[in-house]
């Protein structure tokens, strides 16, 4: 696994949105798999700030998200089609009808909408890019511990722990959903490049386990030390848990060098 480490989150976006430019400008069609979320925030902000200056256009990008609650209405603030439409789709020229999540209402079939959802990722060549953020217990997406490591689009069951570390984004009393439509750990693993974004003190003990752990369902996201090719973009307060952190910095220091 390839890991930058960097002084900050500032740096980190940069670095991230570097690696998704270049690959819309080697690609102009590419199928990016986005996240939401606290962290990517910073880097879809890099990324308007580069269509805006006339660096990269995403008119023939297609998006799928990691998840989107259950049966929440698009237009829901709290829904993550909203976050998507406010942070990047909004922002750029990306064709609303090439944006894809897993948006499921309580009328509709879950399994029905998730099987059709990995068939729609399947007609579009399959997910070149999938840009993921980490719980604090190691899930990506919404792939709690536990989940199948052969997991593919499905509803899930969010943790206490996880509803406890996203209510912050809830007001007080608002409604927060338990049930989410997520692509599984399977669905993730056959993206053909998977870049990791994670920053932060309270996502270093995920980080640790997810590159030098066991693999384990016990912390989803070290299933992708199986995957060919990942980068891990993470700044110095999410690396403190990494033992060999010196090393990975010497790594990639040689390798910007060759
Ligand atoms: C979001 C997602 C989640 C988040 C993770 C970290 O689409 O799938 O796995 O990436 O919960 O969230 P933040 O960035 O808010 O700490």
């Amino acid at each position: 696994m390839r890991v930058i480490i960097t002084d900050d989150a500032k740096q980190a976006a940069l670095e991230a949105a570097e690696i998704i430019i270049s690959l819309i400008k080697r690609k102009p069609d590419c199928v990016l798999g986005l996240a939401t979320g606290s962290t990517p925030i910073g880097l879809y902000e890099v990324l308007v700030e580069a269509f805006k200056s006339g660096e990269v256009s995403f008119s023939s990008v297609s998006t799928f998200n990691l998840d989107e609650y259950y049966d929440m209405s698009p237009e829901h603030h709290q829904s993550y089609r909203y976050f998507m439409d406010q942070h990047l789709f909004s922002k750029v020229d990306i064709k609303p009808e090439n944006t894809f999540l897993p948006e499921c209402s309580g009328k509709q079939s879950a399994e029905e909408v998730a099987k059709q959802y990995e068939m729609e990722i399947k007609r579009r060549g399959g997910i070149d890019l999938q840009l993921l953020g980490i719980g604090e217990n190691g899930h990506i997406g919404f792939n709690e511990p536990g989940s199948s490591l052969a997991s593919r689009t499905r509803l899930k069951t969010l943790t206490p722990n996880t509803l406890e570390a996203n209510s912050r984004l809830f007001e007080d009393g608002e409604f927060q959903p338990t049930l989410a439509m997520t692509m599984g750990v399977g669905t993730i693993m056959d993206a053909k490049q998977v870049l990791i974004l994670a920053t932060g003190t309270n996502k270093s003990e995920a980080i640790g386990n997810m590159l030098l752990g066991s693999i384990t369902s016990a912390c989803p996201a070290s299933i992708l030390q199986m995957h060919p090719h990942v980068t891990a973009v993470i700044d110095r307060d999410a690396s403190i848990d990494i033992e060999n952190s010196d090393y990975f910095e010497l790594s990639e220091s040689n390798r910007r060098k060759l």
